[in-house]
């Protein structure tokens, strides 16, 4: 499945989906990179990997739907049929959503619908939350909410700040992104009254508790 990564800046997940994309039976392709800022440094990792890799700068457009139009044309001139943001820090319309319907993902560094929006780790830690993590999910018009497709979860420690939690969860993205990827490539994932049906979803069995006892 042609997949395109729309980034704004480090790439980092960007990096763990072209990975996953390169083992031999993978189900998706990344082939096209977006970003809205040319600096993003995200882009080296697609130029790289010698996948094409263009910038569709927001200020050229003089509002969001004329540059949501514009990014559509151009996943659709590249027969594109899935989307997965990736730290893609520009809003997209509810047009854009509903364009993209089922076919269009987000990663979010937290357990939405928990701590949607900016701020995340900041927001988690002053709740005092156990445990946090990520969350991918289908694309709909309200930020950071849609049908879940794969959740990874992180201890929080009592000693950790947004920085040092940031960096436990973005090991989990990095490892989720690519798995919901490959299940929607795959074409076992179905919304079906706005959650997610996995077909032989495999749910693990163990309880985490956090603190441990003893
Ligand atoms: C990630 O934490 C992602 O969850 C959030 O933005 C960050 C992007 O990081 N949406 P990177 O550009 O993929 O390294």
């Amino acid at each position: 499945m042609r997949t395109a990564v729309l980034i704004s800046g480090r790439g980092s997940n960007l990096a763990a989906l072209i990975d996953a994309c390169r083992q031999p039976d993978a189900r998706a392709e990344i082939a096209l990179v977006i970003s809205n800022r040319s600096d993003a440094a995200g882009l080296e990792h697609a130029r790289a990997a010698g996948i094409p890799a263009e910038t569709v700068d927001h200020r050229r457009f003089a509002g969001r739907e004329e540059f949501d139009r514009c990014l559509s044309d151009r996943l659709e001139a590249q027969g594109i049929a899935l989307v997965c943001l990736a730290g893609f820090m520009r809003v997209l319309t509810g047009w854009f959503a509903e364009r993209w319907r089922d076919r269009l993902l987000n990663i979010h560094p937290s357990l939405l619908p928990a701590f949607p929006g900016l701020d995340a780790h900041r927001r988690a830690l002053a709740a005092g939350v156990r445990f946090s993590g990520c969350t991918v999910h289908f694309v709909r018009a309200e930020i950071d909410a849609g049908p879940i497709i794969v959740q990874g979860v992180v201890p929080v420690r009592q000693e950790d700040t947004p920085e040092t939690l940031a960096a436990r969860v973005l090991q989990a993205e990095h490892r989720c992104y690519p798995v919901a990827l490959d299940l929607v490539a795959s074409g076992r994932v179905r919304v079906v009254d706005e959650r997610v049906l996995i077909d032989d979803a495999a749910t693990p069995a163990t309880i985490v508790i956090n603190p441990e006892s003893g």
